[in-house]
């Protein structure tokens, strides 16, 4: 009889096991899956877990500020916040191009992380021997069928992938057999918020691919709020847990509209929302016409820049669930 509370004791076991008297490397995204992996990791080895959260800039509106409250205030695990904003916006000051944004990330990303982790080998107590991540099962598979299928990359979705080999660290991956929704079961049996556990997916580059064209730091302020304003009344609506994933895009394109006995011309936002068990197909929500107009007529009074919200009807394939 299997159940989270016997995976979570196996679990525990086999990563004493694993890392005896050593030393764990823990990466948090910010995302489901290194929140519970770091704290499955923390319970079994404690203080020897140190985690890093590389923060690009690139995160939601109260993203790193609820990280950071989580791990280090509530869960007391040690926990270096980078905060990196300044680089990862400057070097993408003239990017436009999808894949040269996330190489771009990318390749930050790993030398933040990498710049933190030295700092961590000289803090006196040795250093870390091996590297945690969220890795799940999904992963697993699809490297494995990718390796050997058509060389066709849509979008180069591991852009952290090289990190353990450039390391050279040992890699614990305690949830490697786990399917998302497993994930999610064994975070709750962990005592995470369920508000944390429930989340939807976000991809690595975050805002930046939500921002077709160049990013702008303006950009990003108007987006973060038109998608904090879609999110809040999805909540309201009672809708979150049946959609995979919603988000708000700002297009890099202004309109015209009319605001009291003036001419707007500001930025279109386009909301997304999908259902999917794996991200590999997806179809558009349908949400009733009313919650749109409501939440167009939000985000258009409450955000400056914003004269226009479109629904993106779009399923997977043809579209991809992101823009970018
Ligand atoms: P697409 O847009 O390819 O997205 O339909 C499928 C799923 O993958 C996420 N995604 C990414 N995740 N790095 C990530 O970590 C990326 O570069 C990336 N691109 C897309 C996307 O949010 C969706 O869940």
């Amino acid at each position: 009889d299997w159940t989270m509370a016997a995976f979570r004791q196996e679990a525990v076991a086999a990563i004493r096991h694993q890392v005896g008297d050593g030393r764990v490397l823990g990466g948090l995204s910010g995302g489901v899956d290194s929140a519970v992996a770091a704290v499955l990791i923390h319970e079994a080895i404690g203080e020897r877990l140190t985690c890093v959260f590389v923060d690009h800039g690139l995160l939601r509106q109260g993203e790193a500020e609820e990280v950071v409250r989580l791990f280090r205030d509530h869960y007391n695990i040690p926990l270096h916040h980078v905060e990196a904003e300044e680089l990862f916006l400057n070097a993408l000051e003239s990017v436009d191009d999808p894949e040269t944004k996330r190489k771009t990330i990318g390749r930050l990303f790993i030398e933040t992380f990498e710049a933190e982790a030295k700092k961590i080998a000289e803090d006196g107590r040795g250093a870390p021997q091996f590297l945690a991540q969220g890795t799940l099962y999904p992963d697993v598979i699809e490297s494995v069928s990718f390796s050997g299928g058509p060389s066709v990359t849509i979008k180069s979705h591991h852009n952290v992938g090289g990190l353990p080999e450039r390391m050279n660290m040992r890699l614990v991956e305690p949830l490697r057999e786990l399917f998302k929704d497993e994930v999610r079961a064994l975070g709750r049996e962990l005592g995470l918020p369920e508000a944390f556990v429930g989340r939807h997916p976000f991809p690595g580059p975050g805002l930046a691919i939500r921002c077709p064209g160049v990013v702008t730091r303006e950009k990003l302020a108007i987006l973060r709020k038109a998608d904090a304003v879609y999110l809040d009344e999805i909540r309201k609506a009672g809708l979150y847990d049946e959609i995979w994933q919603a988000f708000a895009a700002l297009l890099p394109v202004r309109s015209v509209g009319v605001m009291g006995d003036g001419r707007t011309y500001d930025y279109v936002i386009a909301l997304r929302a999908v259902t999917s068990s794996d991200g590999m197909t997806a179809d558009f929500y349908p949400f009733d016409m009313g919650f749109l107009g409501r939440a167009a007529t939000r985000i258009i009074n409450e955000v400056k820049g914003v004269n226009r919200v479109v629904y993106d009807v779009t399923s997977k394939p043809p579209g991809t669930i992101e823009w970018e």
